[in-house]
């Protein structure tokens, strides 16, 4: 495979330019002796080989470096860390319970950690956001995305609820203050053990930042946070012991297990036997730096503690105690009222416990954004080992705050239509980060882990991005979404102007990376790269689609071509186009593409089958095949499953897979209103039996042969059937896209529109009721969620479906 191949003597990079100037002037020199001798022929033609390996390996060496050389243009983040101080501090570890660092590559980390005293041994240690925790409900319940947020974490028999507070000022980042207030069932009292750390991240290098304890409160200086100070304040319950630790923790990946290790069994007048936090035996003698302080309280509850972080240089005193009830309430209260400002819902009918849902899904996508710094791993064809991405920082929501707390690139533009509701400042500030990701080649990694923490947390094949992977454009389209939306926004001399000028250059290389890396055979056509058949799959997977599992051509091959990416394409060029012309560009070459791909008899050649009468990707396809159990070799093997086909592949569409795929003509708005071929799709979509359900559209339908079937004996089906928050989402904005357009099918579209929207957002509100979470996805049979949890990522766009708001 291309994708593998190995290359000798690749190790030279650009000084190897040297060599080939030198090896090119003495093939000039033999060629101006101007002798006939065969000897010096043959030095000639030797003089040119030379020259061309050389060549060749400088090639190879230049090519090599591509993948990880950045984009050659100025960064459009131009402002970040203290001169952006109303966003310098947050929660941004979204995948601790609760933690705050500032969007400094090396911010100190605070966060808290806790256990019960009477299960620690069969519940742990709760630190990282963990599904195996197994927590009834847990999340942001209210979160500006600024200065303030409030989340309610169940631990059965315990409620913890944790907040914080913002006050800026000064030159340092300001004061902060995170409450964090257990309580127990029926308010009894019972012993809890909370531990509050600070860390430093060393992994970035040592640098004369300092953790200590002094006078029992926690102090430190970093060159950018100055001096500063964390005092824990009781506002109500009681302390039975407190202890803490000087400690040195080999990375922040690893702070519960140092932690643990820290732990002596002590004796408690009073309490009885108790596992303490003592002296880090590491650290003595040996050359090590403090960069870990746990500080333990076991206490009573009902408890309340204050966490008051103050910078030395801001006069202004810090918030607490009855202050700090005040300013939360104050800023609950502003939040309620935005809220609804924009979306609307009190007003549209729904009742209060279905907004508080709404405002949760909001605030744990918004809370669950968190500022990230490294390195991540890539890997082209010319590289022999995957080679390290340089060191930027990423501020970006995530998926999941348990399963995929990190950034992922087509998730990001579903997260934006979300967030810039809220405020375009933020969302073009993650689009900021994301874009100066992108590489000279105009390729955005999709999947983004930097840090330790977040690398700690990703089974190893998937960590190395390969640059022939694309990712649907989403993010794109979303930004030229919102400024459809935000005109004034964007007017000439304005900062989103100029941060969007910065920004074009590189969206135009994404999309020219898409256009040159991702075309089919045949014209306008395209095709995702990256499906590997190793013949274990059933249908090989395309994790660059975003829809992974989802059926395709059975057989990967060249011929192949996907409808869902050309019409990607198509919503990139129309997206550029208005971006273009906002900010006064030529969008003409954006135009004649948009014109292209819209045509629909062109796109009814490539994709469309008169037969079925549905679009559908086109390849080496054969419903014939099925895994079957093989036999091993050798009989202490264990038998495998692999693929076998009953009747080879063929070229053709592959109209068996009708499902997600199939809609994007419509998803995307290709399809003119008065589309004959929309009607099809429309009438499709209500067919009993196929992709409707009575808790949204499903991905695969009912009728195709590989519905909820697992890929592999290891792999369960994925987009198979499942209900996804995203598609549904594409399908209710394009449904009300046609029922406003005058045509045929406007009055069909509006009822199809009203009754999946009813259907969707019922089940998830009725699951959020009955599970405590928002899901990954959807059972198209029972409606129940499924995957992982909690999936503030896409499903929270539940709040702009309840909105109406596409
Ligand atoms: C702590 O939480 C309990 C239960 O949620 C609540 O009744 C109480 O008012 C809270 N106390 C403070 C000081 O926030």
């Amino acid at each position: 495979m291309v994708r593998h191949r190995k290359v000798g003597h690749v190790q030279l990079k650009h000084g190897n330019n040297n060599e080939t100037s030198s090896s090119s002037n003495n093939s000039e020199s033999s060629f101006a002796s101007r002798t006939f001798k065969v000897l010096s022929i043959w030095k000639t033609l030797v003089g040119f080989v030379c020259f061309l390996i050389a060549v060749y390996v400088g090639t190879l060496g230049y090519l090599e470096t591509r993948v990880n050389t950045p984009f050659d243009n100025e960064k459009v983040v131009q402002e970040t860390g203290l001169d952006v101080p109303q966003r310098y501090w947050g929660s941004y570890r979204p995948g601790v319970y609760f933690g705050m660092k500032s969007r400094e590559p090396k911010s100190p980390v605070f966060g808290l950690m806790w256990y019960d005293l009477a299960a620690v041994s069969h519940k742990g240690i709760r630190h990282w956001c963990d599904q195996n925790d197994n927590l009834p409900s847990y999340g942001w319940l209210r979160h500006d995305g600024i200065s303030f947020g409030e989340q309610s974490i169940s631990d059965p028999p315990h409620t913890i609820v944790t907040s914080f507070v913002k006050t800026t000022g000064g030159a340092h980042g300001g004061h902060w203050t995170a409450r964090i207030n257990i309580t127990a069932q029926n308010n009894a009292n019972s012993h809890f053990m909370l531990i509050w750390y600070g860390a430093l991240d060393e992994s970035l290098g040592p640098e004369s930042s300092r953790l200590w304890v002094e006078g029992g409160a926690l102090m430190g200086h970093t060159p950018q946070l100055d001096h500063f100070r964390v005092t824990l304040v009781p506002q109500k319950g009681k302390i039975i012991h407190s202890a803490y630790s000087e400690a040195h923790a080999p990375g922040l990946h690893v702070l519960k297990e140092k932690f643990y290790s820290l732990l002596k069994v002590q004796k408690h007048p009073g309490f009885g036997r108790v596992a303490v936090v003592g002296p880090d035996e590491e650290l003595d003698g040996k050359d090590k730096e403090v960069n870990f302080v746990p500080i333990q309280l076991l206490v009573e509850t009902p408890f309340v503690l204050d966490v008051v972080y103050t910078t030395e240089d801001l006069p202004t005193p810090p918030l607490q105690g009855h202050d700090y009830q005040k300013a939360l309430d104050e800023k609950k209260k502003m939040f309620d009222d935005k809220f609804e400002n924009t979306f609307k819902l009190l007003e549209k009918g729904y009742p209060e416990e279905d907004v508080s849902i709404a405002k949760a899904a909001f605030s744990n996508m918004l809370g669950g954004v968190g500022y990230f710094y490294g390195a991540g791993r890539v890997q082209s064809q010319y590289t022999r080992e995957p080679v390290p991405y340089w060191r930027a920082p990423l501020y970006t929501a995530v998926p999941s705050r348990s399963f995929f707390p990190r950034g992922f690139l087509w998730d990001e533009g579903f997260h934006g239509l979300l967030i810039g509701r809220w405020s375009v400042d933020i969302q073009m500030d993650i689009i900021a980060h994301w874009l100066d990701l992108i590489n000279v080649e105009g390729w955005i990694p999709r999947e983004q882990i930097l840090g330790t923490e977040a690398l700690a947390r990703v089974p190893k094949e998937f960590v190395v991005q390969s640059n022939s992977a694309a990712n649907p454009p989403m993010l794109l389209i979303q930004l030229a979404g919102m400024i459809r939306r935000n005109p004034e926004l964007f007017a000439p001399d304005t900062t989103h102007r100029r941060t969007l000028e910065r920004m074009y250059n590189r969206l135009k290389a994404w999309y020219n990376w898409f256009q040159t890396t991702q075309k089919g055979e045949e014209p306008t056509s395209y095709r995702w790269r990256g499906r590997d058949d190793d013949e274990l799959q059933l249908n090989p997977k395309t994790l660059t689609s975003g829809l992974d599992d989802y059926p395709r051509a059975s057989h990967p091959s060249d011929i192949e071509r996907h409808v869902d990416l050309r019409c990607w394409m198509y919503a990139a060029a129309d997206s550029l186009s208005l971006i273009a012309t906002t900010i006064g560009k030529d969008p003409d070459k954006f135009d004649a593409v948009r014109a292209e791909l819209s045509d629909e008899d062109l796109l009814n050649e490539l994709h469309w089958s008169p037969h079925t009468r549905t679009y559908a990707d086109y390849g080496l396809h054969t419903d014939g095949a099925r895994l079957v159990k093989v036999n091993p070799k050798h009989p202490n093997e264990s038998p495998k499953m692999v693929r076998v086909v009953t009747s080879p592949p063929q070229p053709r569409l592959v109209t068996s897979a009708f499902g997600y795929v199939s809609l994007f003509p419509m998803l995307l708005k290709v399809l003119k209103p008065k589309s004959e071929n929309l009607g099809k799709i429309l009438e499709d979509l209500d067919k009993p039996g196929l992709l409707w359900s009575p808790y949204g559209l499903r991905s695969l339908s009912k009728s195709s042969p590989l519905y909820m079937k697992r890929n592999t004996e290891h792999d369960p089906p994925y987009w198979r059937g499942q209900v996804w928050a995203n598609v549904n989402y594409l399908a209710l904005s394009a449904l009300k896209h046609y029922a406003s357009s005058l045509g045929p099918h406007s009055a069909r579209a509006a009822e199809l529109h009203s009754r999946l929207r009813a259907n969707f957002v019922r089940n998830i509100l009725s699951e959020y009721k009955r599970t405590g979470y928002l899901w990954e996805q959807y059972s198209g049979e029972d409606g129940k969620g499924s995957g992982c949890r909690p999936f503030t990522g896409w499903t929270g766009l539940v709040t702009l479906i309840m909105a109406e708001d596409y």
